[in-house]
């Protein structure tokens, strides 16, 4: 009876410890102490978080950039904690991002959709 292929053991055991490492850090372990009217996830708000970010952001992801999802802790440490913040990496983006000026997406559209990425990923 053949011996069964050797398991990659050790490839295995480091696939896991990237994977736990990363669920830490898309779980967002920092709570808001920011006071004042939580945002609001609206319905328009999602809708065009879907049509303009959700190619690179989906669930709040970051496909070319995994370091700077939308998540709340991790927004938090790369300095954006509020909906300006969030609307200002619309109109000045970093590398990799498509920028989204007035024209695109005026102003209280952006504001709708930072608020449903701070309403929604945490
Ligand atoms: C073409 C892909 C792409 C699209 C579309 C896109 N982004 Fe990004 N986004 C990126 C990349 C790449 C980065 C990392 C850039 C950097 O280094 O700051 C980023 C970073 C961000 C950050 C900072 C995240 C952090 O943790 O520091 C915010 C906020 C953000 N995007 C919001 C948006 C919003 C809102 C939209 C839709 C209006 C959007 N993005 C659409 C690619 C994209």
């Amino acid at each position: 009876m053949p011996l069964p292929p050797p398991l990659p053991g050790r490839h295995i055991a480091a696939c896991l410890a990237a994977c736990l490492g990363m669920a830490a850090l898309l779980g967002g372990c920092t709570e808001s102490q920011k006071t004042g009217s939580p945002p609001v996830a609206s319905e328009r708000g999602a809708q065009l978080f879907k049509v303009r970010c959700a190619p690179c952001h989906p669930d709040g992801g970051n496909v070319i950039n995994p370091r700077k999802t939308l998540h709340g802790g991790v927004l938090a440490d790369n300095g954006i904690a509020s909906p300006s913040g969030i609307m200002n990496r619309m109109r000045n983006p970093g590398p990799g991002m498509t920028r989204f000026d007035q024209g695109t997406i005026p102003d209280s559209d952006a504001r709708l959709i930072a608020e449903y990425i701070l309403a929604t990923y945490r």
